[in-house]
Order: C-alpha cells, then sequence, then structure tokens
C-alpha cells in the first residue's frame, strides 16, 4: 500500500507549486483571448467576481479534502465517505478525475510542444535559416510530434523527482521566471504605438455585454480551468500540505496569484493586438470579430513580432519561453494525479509509474495529430466543458454534503485553531453545499444544450 508519501517544505514552495499548476497556457493564452472576443473589461469583471465567489470555494473543497487524507483523490474520497455506495462513487470520481487530467494533458503537451516550437524559432529567424524557421512555425506533423514529446520528456523529468526535488524544486525557479518575462513584456509592449486603445478596450467595461449569458458561461469556464479544478490537482497538491498550514489562507493566496497573472497577461495581449493593427496586422473580419480566436497567439502575435525587426525576434522570443514555462508547472500537476494514484494504490515505484503512464499519455497525444481535425477540439470539449464542470461538481458534494462536518471543521482547526470565529467558515460550507453545486449544474447543463 502507501509508500512514503512527499511533502511541500514551505509555504511558499506550495504557493509556487499550486499557483504554477493553475497559471498556464488557460491565463496568457485563454483568458486574455476570451477577453478580446467578448467585450474586454466587461469578461474581466464577470471573471473576477467568478474566480473569487465560485472558484476559489471549490479549489477549497479539494485542498480540504486532498490534506485531510494526505493521499490520492481515490483514496480521499473513499475515506470520507460514511458507507459502500458512496465509497464506491467516490473512487469512481477519482478515477473518472485522473483519466480527465491524463487526457487534458495529452492536448496540452501539444500546444505546449507549439510554444517550445516558436520559441526556438527565434534563433531560426536571426540565423536567417528559413527552411527551419519555415518547419518550426508552419503546422505539421513531424513538428508536433517532436516538440510534444519533448514537452512530455521535460514534464516526465521533473515529475520522477517527486515533491520536493522536482515539482517544488521546479516551480520555485520557473514562477520567478515567468512573473518576470511577463512583466517586462508587459512594459515593453505598452511602449509601443497602438497599444493604449487595448488597453481602453481591456479597462472600459460594457456593461449590456458583461450580463450576456454567454459570456458568464464562458468567464466561469475559464476559471475553473485557470484554476485546474475538477480533476483532482489541487486535492493532490493539498495531500501534500503540512497539517499547520491555514488551509482558507493558502488557498486565497494561490488564487490570487492565478487571477494577477492573467489579468497581467491581459495588459499584454490586449493591447499587442492593436498594436498589431496599428502596424497593419489584420486582426478583426469586416463583421468585427477577432480572427482565429484559438490560433491568436500563432498567427496574429508572430506576424506582429515580425513587423519589429530584431526588438521583435526577441520579444517572440521572451514571449514563447514564458508561454511554454507556464505550460510545463501546470503540465506537471496533471501528471501528477495519475502517477501518485499508481504509486499510492499500486505500490509503483515512481520512476517507473512517471515514464510508463507519461508514455501512455504520450501515445494518446500521438493517436490526436493523427487525427487532428476530428480528435483535438473533441478532446479538449469533453474535458474541459463537460468533465472540469461535473467532477468539480463531485468534489462539492463530497466536502458539502457527504463528509461529516465535525472532521471537516477538525481538518481546518489544525492550521488554524480559531476557524470557527472566521468569516470563512461562516460562509463556506453552505457555499460549497448548495451555491456551487446549482451553479456548476447550471454551467453543465448550458455546456449541454447551450
Ligand atoms: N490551470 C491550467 C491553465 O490555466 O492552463 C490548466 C490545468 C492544469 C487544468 C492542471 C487542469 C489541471 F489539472
Amino acid at each position: 500500500m502507501a509508500a512514503a508519501r512527499g511533502e511541500f517544505s514551505s509555504r511558499l514552495g506550495f504557493i509556487m507549486a499550486a499557483a504554477g499548476s493553475a497559471v498556464g497556457l488557460g491565463n496568457i493564452w485563454g483568458f486574455p483571448t476570451q477577453a478580446a472576443s467578448n467585450g474586454g473589461a466587461a469578461f474581466l469583471l464577470v471573471y473576477l467576481f467568478l474566480a473569487f465567489t465560485l472558484a476559489y470555494p471549490a479549489l477549497m473543497a479539494e485542498l480540504i479534502i486532498g490534506r485531510h487524507a494526505h493521499a490520492n483523490a481515490v483514496s480521499a474520497l473513499r475515506l470520507i465517505s460514511p458507507n459502500r455506495l458512496l465509497r464506491g462513487l467516490g473512487a469512481c470520481t477519482g478515477i473518472v478525475g485522473f483519466i480527465v487530467a491524463s487526457l487534458i494533458l495529452s492536448f496540452y503537451a501539444i500546444v505546449a510542444g507549439w510554444m517550445i516550437a516558436f520559441c526556438l524559432s527565434a534563433f531560426s529567424t536571426l540565423l536567417g535559416l528559413g527552411n527551419i524557421n519555415a518547419w518550426l512555425t508552419e503546422f505539421g506533423f513531424s513538428r508536433n510530434l517532436s516538440f510534444m514529446l519533448l514537452f512530455m520528456c521535460l514534464t516526465i523529468g521533473i515529475i520522477s523527482g517527486g515533491v520536493r526535488e522536482g515539482i517544488e524544486r521546479w516551480s520555485e525557479r520557473l514562477m520567478p521566471m515567468l512573473l518576470v518575462s511577463l512583466v517586462l513584456l508587459v512594459i515593453y509592449v505598452l511602449t509601443l504605438d497602438g497599444a493604449m486603445e487595448g488597453l481602453k478596450i481591456y479597462l472600459l467595461p460594457d456593461f449590456e455585454r458583461a450580463l450576456s449569458p454567454k459570456l458568464i458561461i464562458s468567464a466561469l469556464g475559464a476559471a475553473f480551468f485557470s484554476l485546474s479544478l475538477g480533476v483532482g490537482t489541487m486535492l493532490i497538491y493539498g495531500s501534500y500540505i503540512k497539517d499547520e498550514e491555514n488551509l482558507p489562507v493558502v488557498g486565497s493566496l494561490v488564487t490570487l496569484v492565478d487571477i494577477s497573472i492573467a489579468v497581467l497577461a491581459g495588459f499584454l495581449v490586449l493591447p499587442a493586438m492593436y498594436v498589431a493593427l496599428h502596424n497593419g496586422v489584420e486582426i478583426f473580419t469586416p463583421a468585427g470579430q477577432l480572427i482565429s480566436e484559438d490560433t491568436l497567439i500563432f498567427t496574429v502575435l508572430p506576424e506582429l513580432f515580425a513587423t519589429m525587426g530584431l526588438a521583435g525576434t526577441v520579444v517572440s522570443f521572451v514571449f514563447f519561453f514564458l508561454m511554454s514555462i507556464a505550460a510545463l508547472t501546470s503540465s506537471i500537476s496533471m501528471l501528477e494525479v495519475p502517477v501518485a494514484y499508481v504509486i499510492e494504490e499500486h505500490g509503483v515505484q515512481r520512476k517507473a509509474a512517471v515514464w510508463v503512464i507519461g508514455g501512455l499519455i504520450a501515445l494518446v497525444s500521438v493517436v490526436i495529430l493523427l487525427n487532428f481535425s476530428a480528435l483535438f477540439g473533441l478532446v479538449v470539449a469533453f474535458t474541459t466543458r463537460y468533465s472540469q464542470p461535473l467532477l468539480g461538481f463531485m468534489f462539492c458534494i463530497y466536502a458539502g454534503w457527504i463528509w461529516h462536518r465535525d472532521q471537516l471543521l477538525g481538518e481546518l482547526r489544525k492550521g488554524n485553531p480559531d476557524v470557527e470565529d472566521t468569516l470563512f467558515w461562516k460562509i463556506w460550507p453552505w457555499y460549497v453545499r448548495v451555491i456551487c453545486p446549482v451553479i456548476i449544474l447550471a454551467i453543465f447543463a448550458q455546456s449541454l444544450w447551450g
């Protein structure tokens, strides 16, 4: 059974790792592009509101259950269930969670591979290697496969090191790098002509759009994906936190870092789009729609960088390097979910578990690459639009209805003996019981029938 478990050595280590998981392509690519096509500041406001009022409570459910069980999601949900039926349902939820986490990694590794390829293309541009540059930046099987495999090897390499030597150590190195390069890029882009136009769109809300149902649903999906909820990632990271940590505080710090980076990325991507427009790059269709929302980063931004000469090459390198790091600190958290499960439930050695599971996920990525147009969008929609909200719903049900309230309180008291007197304890328990499940179900219904 349970092998010796890892643990984060410090609060900072946990915050870096959990924020590393949360901050990823979803923040730097997904959030700004969605904001750009959903009314800028209106989307920003709704996103901020939902992230604090819904995603944070759901994050807390995962962290508290994980820390209590000091185990993976399958064992944790079993442990807090009072009877056989609920234990079985809990185990199923955990298993579906790790399958979904693996599937998310299978498409995420493909996109992250493109980021590395675009990052390297700065060198081929500088050296005037036109053929290599075309291979790196154009959609093709050999490029997609090579960089997906490279990215998976990096993820596997870090996860083999375990919690402290792998996840914590690398998150502590990569997250500051990410923050510094993001801030430098924002400052630079804001000095360019046209940037202020984008800034205006980002900061002046159009309240009519803020209330549209489509916008609210997209913002909620973005907040859940962004905080890595539903698949057991945060539960596993919670299981590696020391007992004396005050969970509501560390959870809110992680939420704050995640949201701040998404908001900061908006200060980069929206102004950059308008700088591109200013430089003659087409970013809107004649009907005023954003061109190719999903591929914006790979089409509009490189075109923008190309109009900026040598500075553009440097900026392009920094930008795609930043994206690659953000993707890596998220992918390690996805791989840790199935890995922790097989180590703890089946007594497999970490190295063997990491290579076998990482290899299997890479195989799924190859299948997606071979049938890209049929499978890519399908896997993204199945995992992020349907599975994540539904699994998030299950975690809220387990934390709010199935787990005994006294045990829950006992877990929170370990890090804060006076937790009963806090606002958190007055609001969160019924919130996670009623409000979160109802709203998550509403999103789920909307994604099915919307
Ligand atoms: N939060 C990550 C992002 O914003 O890119 C995505 C993610 C990471 C989703 C880990 C799910 C997960 F388990």
